[in-house]
């Protein structure tokens, strides 16, 4: 067939971002959409992500990109829902179970959150295999049912359905073939693509910096940031990023029972610590933003809810809506699967002065608790629960850690790698700060719900 004379050469663009030349919106768009119609073939695509990992794109070109992702597949506006709206993403952690806890808590302050969650990637866990593990528990609800839900209970958690930001699955597992993933620019159109393709008021994110995250440092994670709220701000939309501590896990629990079971102690007020600290933090931060009321009174209103067991309550009706065991907030484990095996992992004498939460993370896959390859099964039941915070002093009756395995051999081995994850010190290290910082304007009012393009 003879080339259509009206199109670009896709070798062309290649070419340009390869040589650092600035690609107009039309290459962009006429690029990434011919990419995800077939017309353009994965080696040309390669060639094309491995350009822009190594040259670069400009705020232009990463709004051009982003919008080219949003025009790929459908939209979800959420005009049925008459709340104010509020998304909120993490970038990935270990034990990072913010979600669980921040939707039916904002949804109990009188917002309104559609959560589309992902599943774990690499090391980090996913918010649907955590909800998976409660039986029943349904992740696949189509767009009407999510907004029903959403206007009547206030939240739900869903997996993202295939017509949203499609070419999105595709270049991501294309950039994971191609050793392109850690691109500030292609990780910012990935992600926020996925955000500004839902009608919301306020766009939450939570940059996660440290030994657990994908970015290491808290520096990276400020780039990331800012590339994400350029995005937000090019969009119109309202956005908020704080780059958080990811240097050890959010919380104890490390797999997706566990994490079920935490986040529910969590939401009955029976668990202080980090992730309540950065569940409230959110929450009073969506509610002050798309309310009015000053942050404190929105923190202390977010903390009665956890109290007073209006949190959990909301919780277990979107568990309810979606099919699961509501049970599972008055009796975790009558209800939630439990591992067979459970090793108790020592403490080691001395302060504990730094931990590989990537380390921890890949325990709990080795474990069963995530994913080796796209497609596996992940085990609900087990997990690594770690016990101390960076700061501790170890070394007296609590355990470091307690594996939960399926068999001894991988539990034996759990424990050995979360041995070799910790490093002790003599003195008392400097606590390490739960939130680094802030990006992002305050959203100037509560929007439409429609999504406009730039
Ligand atoms: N999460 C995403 O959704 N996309 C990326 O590129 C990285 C993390």
């Amino acid at each position: 067939m003879a080339p259509d004379p009206n199109r670009l050469d896709p070798r062309d663009v290649v070419a340009r971002k390869r040589d650092g030349d600035e690609l107009t919106p039309a290459e962009m768009e006429e690029f990434v959409l011919g990419y995800a119609t077939g017309r353009i073939p994965d080696y040309l695509a390669a060639a094309f992500l491995m350009a822009v990992y190594l040259r670069g794109l400009s705020r232009e070109e990463t709004s051009s990109l982003a919008r080219a992702m949003v025009r790929s597949g459908s939209t979800l506006p959420l005009r049925g829902v008459s709340r104010p709206k509020v998304d909120k993403h993490s970038t990935g952690g270990v034990s990072d179970g913010v979600t669980l806890v921040f939707a039916p808590l904002a949804a109990s302050l009188g917002l309104a959150v559609a959560k589309l969650s992902g599943r774990g990637l690499g090391h980090t866990g996913g918010t649907l295999d955590k909800l998976e593990s409660i039986p029943g528990f349904r992740t696949d609800l189509g767009a009407a049912e999510l907004e029903r839900q959403v206007e009547k209970i206030g939240c739900a958690v869903a997996a993202q359905s295939k017509d949203l930001v499609p070419v999105d699955g595709a270049l991501y597992a294309l950039r994971d073939a191609t050793a392109t993933v850690a691109s500030v620019p292609l990780i910012a159109a990935s992600v926020m693509s996925k955000k500004l393709a839902v009608g919301t008021d306020l766009i939450l994110l939570d940059v996660k910096a440290g030994s657990g995250a994908f970015m290491k440092t808290p520096r990276q994670a400020f780039d990331l940031a800012a590339a994400c709220i350029a995005l937000s701000e090019a969009w119109g939309r309202p956005a908020r990023a704080a780059v958080t501590d990811m240097s050890q896990p959010l919380g104890r629990a490390i797999g997706n029972a566990l994490d079920v079971a935490e986040a529910v102690r969590v939401l009955r007020g029976e668990e202080e610590g980090r992730l309540r600290d950065l569940s409230l933090t959110f929450a009073a931060e969506a509610v002050s933003l798309l309310t009015g009321r000053p942050r404190d009174e929105a923190r202390a209103a977010a903390e009665r809810a956890l109290d007073k067991g209006d949190a959990a309550e909301s919780f277990a009706r979107m568990v309810a809506a979606q099919g699961g065991d509501a049970r599972v907030v008055e009796d975790p484990w009558g209800v939630l699967p439990s591992a067979p095996i459970r090793v108790d992992v020592p403490a080691p004498f001395g302060y504990l002065a730094g931990v590989d939460a990537e380390a921890l993370g890949r325990a709990a896959v080795g474990l069963g608790a995530g994913r080796v390859h796209k497609g596996d099964r992940v085990d609900p039941a087990v997990g690594v629960e770690f016990c101390a915070t960076v700061g501790d002093r170890l070394g007296g009756d609590r355990p470091l850690a307690v594996v939960h395995g399926r068999d001894g051999s991988s539990s034996a081995i759990a424990a050995e790698r979360v041995r070799a994850a910790i490093l002790v010190s003599d003195e008392e290290p400097a606590p390490s700060p739960l939130i680094h910082g802030w990006l992002g304007e305050s959203p100037r009012e509560v929007t439409d719900g429609a999504v406009r393009e730039p």
